[in-house]
Order: structure tokens, then sequence, then C-alpha cells
């Protein structure tokens, strides 16, 4: 793949937010520094290449604690260049220091641990890490007067929706999970917090449905460490070799097959959405808003397999199974919000996050 090579030319005007952007400049042009806590790892890793591909020059902050530092060497074969690394907790003031000493733009805000079923084996660590780290960063960031925050939501602050498709007014349900609880927690910190900065801190609250996929080169992907527990990267496991058959956690709910129904969308889709998000902020600095991010359309564990075997002429070894303590019927979103204010919506098929998840697959080999 041809490195990114053309740069946008930011200007600051008066304080934190105020850029004009001037296109198609030469490589002369200054960059915005964007720290990109968890840029490791999955979500974070593709929108370190949504942020060279706009412009900006992403700054990775992960202690590789859920991934690893081959993610680099991905990120330098389509980027063509190394991005700034600190292998740090993003939650350790003195650890973060030397990541201030240049000028910071804003702060994408994804690392946190996101295993739903170990968070109720292991809350403590779910607390600190999601809970402890977001309020120690956001605390440094309003130290220094940085002015934009985008955060990784997700669409499990609903539960179990009255209606659907949800819309970001759909109320917040009791957390069924202390994962889902440290999500509701966060927003709830970073509107406090941006209540307390007075107009000087813009936070953006993305709620993420179900992100799969994988960049099309297949130098970046989903490394899930151990047992995948989430759907896709156990069914190209399965078809691998590396798993059994997958089991289909429930054919009995009130859907018109029976399988539970999600919003998936692709990762790169919602790698473009942070982009948007933060470009949102500069034209609106000190503002805050929550926005859904799916492709509004609902899709059920039978017809993820379907199309996974449409898009790969693969067939997925599976049988039925029990339902899954804590999983919904049904959600997928409304995303016309982000339509309406990110100018974003999603682009790519679900075949075309399956086909994307299983040449990253193979790619990584059985
Ligand atoms: P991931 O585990 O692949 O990436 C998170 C990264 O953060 C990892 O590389 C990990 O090493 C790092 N990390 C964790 N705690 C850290 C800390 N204190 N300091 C520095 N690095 C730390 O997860 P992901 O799927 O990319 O998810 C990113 C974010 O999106 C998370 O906040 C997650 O809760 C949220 N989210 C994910 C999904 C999903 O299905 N993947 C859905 C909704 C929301
Ligand atoms: C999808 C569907 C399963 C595995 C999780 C978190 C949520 C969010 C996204 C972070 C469900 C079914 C799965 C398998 C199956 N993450 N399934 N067999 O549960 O919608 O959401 O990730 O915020 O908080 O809970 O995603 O991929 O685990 O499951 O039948 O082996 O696939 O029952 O219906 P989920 P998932």
């Amino acid at each position: 793949m041809e490195p990114y090579r053309t740069l946008r030319l930011r200007i600051y005007g008066n304080g934190p937010g105020k850029v004009t952007d001037i296109c198609g400049m030469a490589e002369t042009a200054q960059s915005l520094r964007i720290i990109v806590t968890g840029g490791a790892g999955f979500i974070g890793s593709h929108t370190v290449v949504a942020l060279v591909e706009a412009g900006y020059e992403p700054v990775i902050v992960d202690d590789l604690r859920n991934s690893k530092a081959s993610v680099l060497d991905g990120l330098e074969r389509i980027l063509g260049r190394r991005v700034e690394f600190h292998a740090v907790d993003c939650g350790n003031a003195a650890a973060m220091a030397p990541v201030f000493e240049r000028p910071v733009h804003g702060v994408i805000h994804f690392a946190a641990d996101k295993a739903v079923g170990e968070s109720v084996a292991h809350p403590e660590q779910y607390f600190a890490n999601n809970i402890g780290a977001t309020a120690q960063l956001t605390d440094m960031l309003r130290e220094r007067g940085i002015a934009h925050l985008v955060f990784s939501s997700s669409c499990t602050v609903y539960g179990e929706a009255s209606a659907l498709p949800v819309d970001e007014n759909t109320p917040v349900k009791p957390a069924a999970s202390p994962y889902g609880f440290t999500k509701q927690a966060c927003e709830s910190l970073l509107r406090y917090s941006h209540a307390a900065a007075d107009g000087q801190l813009g936070v953006a609250l993305l709620r993420y449905f179900n992100p799969i996929g994988a960049h099309p080169s297949a130098e970046i992907g989903e490394l899930p460490l151990g047992t995948p527990a989430n759907l896709v990267p156990f069914l190209t496991q399965s078809v691998a070799g590396i798993r059994g058959e997958l089991t289909v956690h429930g054919d009995d709910y009130p859907t018109p097959d029976g399988t539970c129904i999600r919003d998936y969308l692709h990762v790169v889709d919602l790698a473009e959405a942070h982009v948007a998000a933060l470009q949102w902020l500069e034209r609106h600095p000190g503002s805050l808003d929550v926005f859904n991010l799916g492709t509004g359309e609902g899709s059920s564990v039978k017809q993820v397999l379907q199309a996974f075997e449409e898009a790969t002429g693969r067939p997925v070894p599976h049988r039925m199974g029990p339902r899954r303590a804590g999983d919904v019927t049904a959600i997928y979103a409304d995303a016309t919000k982000a339509a309406d204010v990110l100018g974003w919506s999603t682009k790519r098929s679900l075949q075309q996050c399956l086909a994307d998840a299983w040449r990253w697959q193979e790619k990584l080999g059985g």
C-alpha cells in the first residue's frame, strides 16, 4: 500500500480549538499531536491510521497489557513511517510527563479493559483501570489546558433497550456488568469534568455498537489474547482451525431466526468517526455531546454466519447452544445524529467487514 504522503497545514488561531485547515500542502506542514491511549489496541490502531490520513500526528500511549508491540510494525508498513509510541500507563501522571513535553492538540482515550466476563471476576481491576485511569488522565488534560477529548463508550450503556433502534435519548439502564458500569461512570465523570472546566474542555462521548473487521491491508486487526469471547474473532479462529466449532449462543430468542441481533460496523468506519468527532470539537470548542456509532442495521448471528460464508466461500463449523448469560436480545443504533452533526456514517458492508476479518486471520495463520 502506498504510504500516506499528503499532509494538511493547520494554523493555530486564537487559542486551542481555533484551527484553520489548508489541504494539500507539502510536508513542511505543522501537524497536530493527538494522544491515542490504547493506540496499539484493536480500534486505537485503526484510528492511528485514520488520524495520519487526515493530517494529524498520532502519539500512541499503550502499556501493551492487551496488545503487542508488533502492531507498531503493522502500522509502519501501512504508513511508511514509525508512529511516536510511549509504553506507559495513561493513568500514571509521572510516566505520562514526557508525552506532554511537546504541545498536545487533543486526546482520544481508548485505553481500558474490555472483557465483560473478566470484569465480573475482577471488578476492582475494572474500576481501577477504566475509571481510575480516565480520572487521572482527564486531570492531566485540564492541568495543561488541552481542549479536546474523545472518549470510547459503548452501546452496553443501553442494556436491553425498550425500543429499537436506540438513539442517544434512549435511557441508560442500570449496568449489567462491572465493565458496563465503568463506561457509564466515565461518561458521568467526563460530564462533571466538562462542567468544571467551564468551556475549556470539549468532550465527545462515542457509543460504539459492535466493531468488527480489520484494515484491508491485513497489516493490523483484532488480536484477542486467549480464547475470544466475541463472535467474529471466535468465528475466524474456528474457520482457521484454531478453535473447535462455534457455538451459537441461543436460537430461541424472539427474533425472526431466533438468534440475537447486533449492529456490526467496520473498524475502519469506526476509526474514521474519531477523526470526525475531533474535527467537530475543533469547530465547537468546549462542547460536550454523545453519539451512537453504528450502521443503523441489525444482523442476527445466523445472518453473520451466512454473510461470512458468502464473503469468503468458507463454511463456518457451528452448532446451536444455550443462551449466554447477560446477552440482550437485540440492539442496533439510530445513528442519524452522527450523520447530521459529525457528517459521519458507515460506508462498508457486513460482507466487507467479514472478508477483511478473514484476510487478517489468514495472515495471522492457524
Ligand atoms: P483493546 O483491548 O484492543 O485496546 C485497548 C488498549 O488499551 C490495549 O492495547 C491495552 O493494552 C491498552 N490499555 C489498557 N489499559 C491501559 C492503560 N491504563 N494505559 C495504557 N494502555 C492501556 O480494545 P478495543 O477493542 O480496541 O477497545 C478500545 C476501547 O473501546 C475500550 O475503551 C473499549 O471498552 C471500547 N469499546 C470496545 C468495543 C469492542 O467491541 N471492541 C465496543 C465498545 C467500546
Ligand atoms: C455478539 C453476538 C452472542 C460468541 C460485546 C460487549 C459489549 C461491547 C461489544 C464493549 C451475541 C453471539 C458470540 C460466540 C455467539 N463491547 N455469540 N457465539 O455481546 O454484543 O457485545 O462486545 O463495549 O459491551 O458485551 O458481542 O461479539 O460477544 O456477541 O453466538 O461464540 O454473538 O451471543 O448475540 P456483544 P459479542
